[in-house]
C-alpha cells in the first residue's frame, strides 16, 4: 500500500543532492511505501498512490532522532531541581537517589515509564529513540533495565558505569572490575553500545577506558558520557577508541576540539540538561565550524533534563548555542541519525525510513522562532500515521 502526501509547502529532506544544508523543496510531495520512502520531488510532478495525505501546505521534515535518553528509572527529582535553581551546584551524586527507586521497582512500572516517555517524544515529533541502561549499576538491575528498554526500541546502550552504586562505596575500582567481568558479559546481548559517565565524582580515565575496551570486546559501540561538568579525559578517550559519539561536551579545550574534528566521532549537545542544571552551554559555533559533525538531544532522565522535546532543545540550540536554525534542525534529526551509525534515518529520499512530521507552520525555522508552541500536527512512523 502506497500513501501520497502533498501540497507540502516546504520539505526538508536533509538530502545533500538536493542542495544546501537541508535539501529544503518548496511545494513537495513525498510517496511512502512498506515503511520506506518511495519518491521525493515537487508536487507537479507526483505519481499516483493508493491513498492521500494533503499536508495543507504545512512545513514536513524527518522525525527527530534521539541519540541520548535514560528512560529506564522510577521516582522523580523535582526537590533537587527547585534546590538548584536556589543555588545548589549539581553533582553526579544525585543519580543514587534515582538507583534506588528503580531497583526498588517492578519490571511492570519501568515498562510503563518508559512507554509513557516515549509517547512524549513521539508526540513532539520524535520518531527514533536510543535508550541507556544506568540506573541499575548491578547485573540484575541493568540486564532488567535493558531488557525493558529493548521491548521498546531497538537502540539500547548499557550505561555500566554511572555511578558506583552504595554497596561499593569507597570502592570504585572493586565495580569496575566487577562491570567488567561480570556485568558486560550477561548484558552485551541486550545492548548495542557501551557507555560510561567520566566525569569528577563519577568514573576517572583509567576506570572508563577499562568499561569501554570490556564493552568493546564483547562486541558493542562506544558512546561516552564526558566533559560535561568540568574539563576532563572523557573527549579524548572518546576519539580514542573510535566512539560513534560523545555527549554533552560542555567543557573543551582547542585540543578536545582539534581531536574531534580529525575524528569520526559525533559531539551530541544536550542544551536541555545544562539548562535544567545551570551549567556552562558547549561551544556549539565552534564545534560546527571546526568541521566536527554536531548532534542536538534532549537527554531526558529525571536529575538533569526530565523533557522529552527536541523542539525546546531545537530553540535552546538556536537562541544560546548560537546554531542557526538550519543547524539545529540538521543536528536533531542527521545529526542523530549519524549518532546511531544509520543513514537510513534523519533523511527523506528513496530507500529511507519513512520517518516523518507535519509541522503546525509553513517552515521548520517556526521550530526555533515559536518557542513552546505545540507544532506537530502529525507524525508518520515507519510509514503509519501514528
Ligand atoms: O546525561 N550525566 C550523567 N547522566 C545524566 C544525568 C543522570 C542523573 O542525574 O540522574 C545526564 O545528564
Ligand atoms: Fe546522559
Amino acid at each position: 500500500m502506497s500513501l501520497l502526501i502533498d501540497n507540502i509547502g516546504s520539505l526538508v529532506t536533509n538530502d545533500p543532492s538536493r542542495g544546501g544544508l537541508l535539501g529544503v523543496i518548496p511545494d513537495a510531495a513525498v510517496v511512502v511505501e512498506d515503511g520506506r520512502v518511495a519518491w521525493v520531488g515537487v508536487g507537479a510532478d507526483a505519481p499516483d498512490a493508493d491513498e492521500r495525505l494533503d499536508a495543507g501546505g504545512r512545513a514536513v521534515l524527518p522525525g527527530f532522532v534521539e541519540s541520548h535518553s535514560h528512560l529506564v528509572f522510577a521516582g522523580e527529582r523535582a526537590e533537587e531541581f527547585a534546590a538548584r535553581m536556589a543555588g545548589q551546584k549539581y553533582a553526579a551524586g544525585g543519580i543514587r537517589s534515582t538507583l534506588a527507586a528503580t531497583r526498588a521497582a517492578s519490571d511492570a512500572e519501568l515498562s510503563a515509564n518508559v512507554a509513557r516517555l516515549l509517547d512524549e517524544y513521539a508526540k513532539q515529533g520524535t520518531t527514533t529513540v536510543e535508550i541507556k541502561s544506568g540506573y541499575g549499576q548491578s547485573v540484575v538491575d541493568e540486564r532488567r533495565s535493558l531488557d525493558v528498554a529493548r521491548s521498546q526500541s531497538p537502540f539500547t546502550t548499557l550505561l555500566a558505569a554511572h555511578v558506583t552504586p552504595p554497596e561499593f562505596a569507597g570502592r570504585a575500582d572493586d565495580y569496575v572490575a566487577m562491570v567488567v567481568d561480570e556485568m558486560i558479559p550477561a548484558c552485551a546481548p541486550l545492548a548495542s553500545w557501551i557507555d560510561v559517565f567520566c566525569e569528577q565524582g563519577a568514573f576517572d580515565a583509567d576506570q572508563s577506558r577499562a568499561v569501554l575496551t570490556a564493552g568493546q570486546a564483547a562486541g558493542l559501540g562506544v558512546r561516552v558520557h564526558g566533559n560535561q561538568l568540568h574539563q576532563g579525559p572523557g573527549i579524548q578517550l572518546a576519539v580514542e577508541l573510535g566512539a560513534a559519539s560523545v555527549d554533552h561536551v560542555c567543557h573543551t579545550d582547542d585540543s578536545d576540539i582539534e581531536a574531534l574534528a580529525a575524528s569520526t566521532t559525533v559531539a551530541t549537545l544536550l542544551p536541555a540538561a545544562d539548562f535544567s542544571t545551570r551549567n556552562k552551554y558547549p561551544d556549539a559555533r565552534r564545534l560546527w565550524d571546526a568541521g566536527v559533525t554536531v548532534a542536538l538531544g534532549a537527554d531526558c532522565n529525571p536529575g538533569t533534563s526530565y523533557t522529552t522535546s527536541m523542539p525546546f532543545v531545537i530553540a535552546l540550540a538556536v537562541r544560546d548555542l548560537h546554531l542557526t536554525p538550519d543547524e539545529a534542525v540538521w543536528a536533531a534529526t542527521a545529526g542523530g541519525a549519524r549518532a546511531l551509525q544509520r543513514d537510513d534515518l534523519g533523511v527523506l529520499r528513496p530507500g529511507a525510513t519513512a520517518d516523518l512530521v507535519v509541522l503546525d507552520a509553513p517552515s521548520h525555522l517556526h521550530l526555533a522562532y515559536r518557542p513552546g508552541v505545540p507544532m506537530v500536527h502529525a507524525v508518520l512512523k515507519d510509514g503509519v500515521l501514528r
